[in-house]
């Protein structure tokens, strides 16, 4: 067994778990943080992704023991930090990701979000190249990626005070509307 001190999403914590243990098991096994992903378990699909130290890594790649000392982030933490920042309810790549209807399943998404969480917070308005870049090593199985792109392109036309993309449902809708007159 090893003894681990960390930052977990905001509080201190010290926890222990044997020591080939990976941070993803240390996460959802010991500190029972099941929104944190268990996919592939081999670094290919993003599920698991957190933020140490503000940056994405892969969980299941991440030895437990390599987070001594740091801060990690998962996503239950992401509304807490938002609201310690100064903010009100959900963090906005949250809301925007809701309203833009980004999710089918969700197995994704608590990746996906804090993927495009530390890309933000690095750089407030990212290119879509750059946001396509950011979220290549989060897979998802259901929506295709129009939805979750737009969801973080709304979150930051929000954050700069922009003209906020129609969703592609809404869009869709009235098409439908056209259509049926
Ligand atoms: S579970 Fe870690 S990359 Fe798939
Ligand atoms: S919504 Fe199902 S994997 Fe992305």
């Amino acid at each position: 067994m090893r003894i681990i001190r960390l930052r977990l999403n905001g509080d201190e914590v010290q926890t222990s778990c044997p020591s080939h243990w990976t941070l993803l098991e240390l996460v959802r096994y010991q500190l029972e943080l099941t929104g944190t992903k268990q996919g592939c378990d081999k670094g290919d699909c993003g599920a698991c992704t957190v933020l140490l130290d503000g940056k994405p890594v892969l969980a299941c790649l991440t030895l437990a023991a390599n987070a001594e000392g740091k801060s990690v982030t998962t996503i239950e933490g992401l509304m807490p930090a938002h609201i310690q920042a100064g903010g009100t309810g959900s963090d906005p790549i949250q809301e925007a990701f809701d309203e833009c209807g980004a999710l089918q399943c969700g197995f994704c998404q608590p990746g996906m979000m804090l993927s495009a969480r530390a890309l933000l917070n690095e750089k407030p308005a990212p290119s879509r190249e750059e946001i396509h870049g950011a979220l290549s090593g989060n897979l998802c199985r259901c929506t295709g990626y129009t939805q979750i792109v737009q969801a973080v392109e709304t979150a930051i036309a929000k954050a700069c005070d922009k003209d906020v993309p129609k969703p592609a449902w809404q869009t869709e809708l009235d098409n439908l509307d056209k259509e049926a007159n």
